[in-house]
């Protein structure tokens, strides 16, 4: 409950800058140019929501005020003025720990979010979840694998411009940090986009050895560049079965498998089983899944019954928060124009959904410092 209050104040704050601002496209030479600009919506909060994505203990607003080195602004600008660059460093000021693990030589955990399915959600659920990882202070990377680029998309990149991906990164030799591209000015938030040339991958590597490693191995090159600048690192990947997808399973440490409420994903899902023991058989690679249950409709009978089966079938390996089926989420695109569900209507019970899935990812991949679940919480006392 308490989280719903504080969401709803983080609502009134975006409400109004959304209203008036028209989102703009950008193609690869204005990207380049504007690194450090912003290219999703301002994220921004007020200092209660601030300190609650921190996870830090409630405190007065002067001290606030002081810690995120703000003592020289109006009380009125500053106050609802708070970015995710704050909240990370009221976590390094006030989490016992948290500068170390940061700074420190950590392993930076890589999550892809995969299903063969199309359409079940993994690119909608990939951009908020990589927002909301932001929100709460930590480094983020993604890295979009589709050529069908939504991901990209939902960032409000152009994927038809000339943009460095995963091609240009991992078979052209370009080094990680000239195929990044800043998509916050406030978050640590990067994309390696991608384009319809992605779809290039396969054919290319078809006939190389250890095919299947290819995006493991350069990012182990790049390990350095990673472990300064990311905290973690999200891959979308394309539906259907690719060398690429199978690269992204081969490199993460979770697998996050949205699963749509139609019950036609069965099939998609012995295919994602397969896929894994196959891992595990030819490779020895042992991945770790979490399903999440995603355009739930509890007035639908066969969408209650499928979240039943799931529930009954997944126990533990199936995320505790159910997205619903939102028409927010389904609009997230419209005319041109890329707005993040979590930024546009982040009171919504969809946003609400993605921030406990990301809590829960969150903790499952060993991130320091999550802030607590309030339905956690509830259940303790
Ligand atoms: N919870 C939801 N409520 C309403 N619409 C949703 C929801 N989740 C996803 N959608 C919509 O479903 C469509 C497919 O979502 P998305 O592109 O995220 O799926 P995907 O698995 O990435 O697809 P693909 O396999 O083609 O990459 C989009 O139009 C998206 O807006
Ligand atoms: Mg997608």
């Amino acid at each position: 409950m308490k989280n719903l209050l504080v969401v709803a104040d983080l609502q009134v704050f975006f409400i109004i800058p959304l209203c008036k601002l028209q989102r703009k496209r950008y193609n690869n030479r204005e990207i380049s140019s504007i690194i450090g600009e912003c290219i999703v919506e301002k994220i921004a909060f007020r200092s209660a929501v601030a300190v609650e994505l921190a996870g830090v203990p409630k405190m007065d607003y002067y001290k606030i005020r002081q810690l995120t080195g703000r003592d020289s602004e109006s009380v009125r600008s500053a106050r609802a003025d708070y970015t995710p660059d704050d909240v990370r460093t009221l976590k390094r000021a006030l989490i016992d720990g948290f500068a170390a693990w940061q700074d420190s030589d950590k392993h930076v955990p890589l999550v892809a979010i995969r299903m063969s399915k199309g359409g079940v959600g993994k690119s909608t659920i990939s951009t908020n979840m990589a927002i909301a990882t932001a929100m709460r202070g930590y480094r983020v990377l993604v890295i979009d694998l589709d050529p069908q680029a939504s991901t990209t998309e939902l960032f409000g990149v152009d994927s038809e411009s000339d943009v460095r991906t995963v091609v240009s990164g991992v078979l052209e030799g370009h080094p990680l940090k000239d195929c990044v591209y800043s998509m916050s000015n406030e978050a640590v938030l990067h994309l390696m986009p991608a384009d319809q040339l992605v779809a290039h991958f396969d054919p290319k590597v078809v006939a190389v050895a250890h095919r299947e490693h290819l995006l493991e191995k350069f990012l182990e090159r790049n390990r350095e560049y990673i472990k300064a600048n990311y905290d973690i690192i999200f891959l979308d990947t394309a539906p259907g079965s690719s060398f690429l997808n199978l690269n992204a399973l081969v490199a993460c440490d979770l697998v996050v498998a949205p699963m749509s409420m139609d019950g036609m994903s069965q099939k998609a899902l012995k295919l994602l089983r397969t896929e894994i023991m196959e891992l595990k058989d030819w490779l020895g690679v042992d991945r770790q899944v979490l399903f999440v249950a995603n355009n739930y409709n509890k007035s639908q009978t066969h969408s209650r019954q499928n979240l039943e089966a799931m529930q009954l079938g997944f126990g533990d390996y199936l995320a505790k928060a159910v997205i619903p089926a939102n028409v927010s989420v389904a609009r997230q695109i419209s005319g041109g124009i890329a707005r993040p569900v979590i930024l546009s209507e982040p009171n919504r019970p969809a946003s609400l959904a993605i921030h406990q899935l990301t809590r829960q990812i969150l903790r499952t991949v060993g991130m320091f410092g999550v802030d607590p679940d309030p339905v956690d919480e509830e259940a303790d006392e």
